[in-house]
């Protein structure tokens, strides 16, 4: 049965996650692989990102940086495994997220599709998520319906919460006639990494130790909670165009100074109680919670959340047989064989979209 590779480089920029999997006759992940992303190359996304790099040619050159690393990913799986390049029937490659502003109508993820089929000789299939968006939704959160596809069980609630860059989740009814919904519950590890990175130059606060040794600071915790995204209804989504070291400066500015590790510990705190609070409106009663992303490894975190949440039980998806790490990528194998089969890949209720869409464009090998 044909094979369908994924790749996801996300928010938080942190590398280039490739995962090798088959959906027919049964899901299966054949291998995984994960690429870093140089310094230089993080820095020239999030000043792209950020509006600091704007030029079309640094723009155009970043497309093709972007879609260079993506190839090399690819190719460092199935070089490492032994799996003929004919078995692989797509490629399905999110893109490097530049801006997302569904509000004005676009979303833009970066990293040539033609470059990654040259590169790898392999069908690709990109831009997932402008159609979407031409059909009136959000373009995002896309993982929900590969969400519903693997772990919905019929009489228990359960919801997905993924926590990259930013988080989001789908909440899954145990009553299967009953809607799917998800969305975009706010930020996931974004500010976590962006203060750890002003203050100690780390990429991440490792299993969130720092946070940990923090007090939570109650009126900066309650500042950031009154930011009027957590109060939209869904369909809703959101980026670093909203939750950005600018906007946390912000809220900073208007308080009396506070310690490091308390700042990163209020973080931890706000992040913790958006997504419980988020779960909450769902109005399910104890359902059982299954984090992904690489908020998963984020210790201190997942006790705060699990602290919110009292009665439900809070594990990682691979309590449901699939690593953390490797969900999203293989939501992009999986949106790559819904399209190459010519079946749809959104959820029109969870991103708002007039109806179901075959996502994305095929770039032949
Ligand atoms: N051991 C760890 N301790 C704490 N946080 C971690 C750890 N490993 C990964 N992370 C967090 O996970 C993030 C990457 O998560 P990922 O799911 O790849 O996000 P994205 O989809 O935005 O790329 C890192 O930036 C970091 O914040
Ligand atoms: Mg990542």
């Amino acid at each position: 049965m044909p094979l369908y590779l994924g790749l996801m480089s996300g928010t938080s920029v942190d590398g280039v996650d490739a995962v090798l999997a088959r959906f027919e006759p049964g899901f299966e992940i054949i291998a995984t692989h994960s690429t870093p992303i140089s310094a230089e190359l993080k820095q020239r996304i999030l000043d792209m990102a950020t509006g600091k790099g704007e030029s079309i040619d640094k723009l155009g050159v970043l497309d093709k940086d972007l879609a260079d690393l993506f190839a090399e990913a690819a190719n460092n799986l199935i070089e490492a495994n032994p799996i003929p390049r004919s078995e692989i029937a797509a490629i399905g490659s999110h893109g490097q997220t530049l801006r997302h502003r569904p509000s004005l109508g676009f979303t833009l993820q970066s990293g040539d599709p033609s470059r990654i089929a040259e590169q790898t000789s392999i069908k690709t299939i990109a831009d997932f998520r402008r159609r979407d968006l031409a059909a009136g939704g959000q373009g995002a959160p896309l993982v929900p319906a590969f969400h519903r596809a693997l772990f919905q069980k019929s009489g228990t609630d359960r919801v997905i919460i993924n926590i990259g860059g930013m988080a989001n989740l789908t909440s899954l009814p145990g009553d299967t006639e009953q809607m799917v919904i998800g969305f975009d519950t706010g930020p996931g590890n974004v500010l976590l990494d962006e203060w750890i990175s002003l203050q100690q130059s780390k990429a991440y606060d490792q299993d969130g130790a720092w946070g940990a040794s923090g007090m939570v600071n109650s009126e900066l915790l309650e500042r950031l909670l009154d930011e009027p995204f957590f109060q939209l209804p869904p369909p809703k989504s959101t980026g670093r165009e909203l939750f950005s070291m600018d906007w946390l400066s912000i809220h900073l500015n208007n308080i009396s100074p506070i310690g490091a590790e308390d700042v990163q510990a209020t973080l931890a705190e706000f992040t913790a109680i958006s997504i419980c609070h988020a779960v909450a409106s769902l109005g399910m009663s104890s359902p059982e919670l299954y984090i992904c992303g690489g908020g998963a490894r984020n210790l201190h975190l997942m006790q705060r959340i699990a602290r919110h949440a009292p009665g439900s039980n809070v594990q990682s998806t691979a309590t449901l047989g699939l690593d953390p790490d490797w969900v999203e990528a293989a939501a992009f194998a999986w949106l790559a064989w819904r399209t190459d089969s010519a079946l749809s890949g959104n959820l029109p209720a969870v991103t708002g979209a007039a109806g179901e869409r075959i996502l994305g464009a095929i770039y032949p090998a």
